[in-house]
């Protein structure tokens, strides 16, 4: 079967645009969405070979193109942009979150308070029942996704709405060379992940580096 055709929203970002590069890189018609397609067409013309988007595009027709909608958005922006697009959702989507609710505060980093429980578990209820969610690439560092010449070596936790959205989202983790999927259960874990995002942040920072990740023993 040919590879999903993959949208990523928000793939001119920091986050984004190392899964779109990855991505493309491992053979998936990338498109990125953007805000501005034609500014997000001059910067990807510069993105190396082989790890360019087929196309960009703006949030809807990216949606309307996509078997897989990956969201690597602001958080403070996914609730406005899915209560605007949701009708868009191909019947057979499966949307990916990527989003993590972090805040910079006087205190240091911290994570927001979501009525519904989490980044993800907002994302679900503002998506039509038909398309499935995953929650998942939380936390790999954008610092060294971005740095496509160099391996990954690091496991990324998965979680979902179904068994399915879970077995289609670890694969696509899979298909980035040097992720090793780790299956973590129902969408409710997704806090539980957004933590661990946090922690990482925090470790970067008393550690002076910016790639922290994480690694799973006895599996
Ligand atoms: N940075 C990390 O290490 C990291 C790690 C794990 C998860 N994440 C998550 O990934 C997501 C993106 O983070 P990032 O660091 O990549 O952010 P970023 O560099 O600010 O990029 C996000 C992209 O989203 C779009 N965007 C920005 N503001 C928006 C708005 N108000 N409405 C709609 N789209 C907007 C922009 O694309 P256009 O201007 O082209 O529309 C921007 O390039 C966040 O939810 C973050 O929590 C980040």
């Amino acid at each position: 079967m040919p590879p999903s055709r993959l949208a990523v929203l928000g793939g001119t970002g920091q986050q984004g645009r190392g899964l779109a590069q990855r991505f493309a890189r491992a053979g998936f018609p990338v498109i990125v969405g953007s805000r501005a397609p034609d500014r997000a067409a001059a910067l990807v013309a510069g993105w190396p070979d082989g790890a360019r988007p087929i196309a960009t595009a703006d949030y809807g027709a990216a949606i309307e193109r996509a078997t897989v909608v990956v969201l690597a958005v602001p958080f403070e922006s996914v609730g406005r942009l899915l209560d605007d697009r949701r009708q868009q959702f191909r019947a057979d989507a499966l949307v990916v979150d990527v989003t993590v609710p972090v805040t910079f505060g006087q205190g240091g980093p911290a994570l927001a308070e979501v009525p519904e429980g989490s980044a993800a578990q907002h994302i679900r209820a503002r998506l039509p029942a038909h398309a499935r969610l995953a929650a998942t690439f939380k936390t790999v560092p954008a610092h060294l996704l971005g740095d496509i010449e160099r391996p990954l070596d690091c496991d990324e936790f998965v979680c979902g709405d179904s068994a399915e959205a879970r077995t289609e989202a670890a694969a696509l983790v899979q298909a980035i060379a040097g992720l090793r999927p780790i299956d973590v259960g129902p969408l409710a874990r997704a806090r539980a992940i957004e933590h661990v995002t946090l922690l990482a942040i925090a470790i970067n920072r008393r550690h002076r580096i910016a790639d922290a990740r994480f690694k799973v023993i006895g599996l």
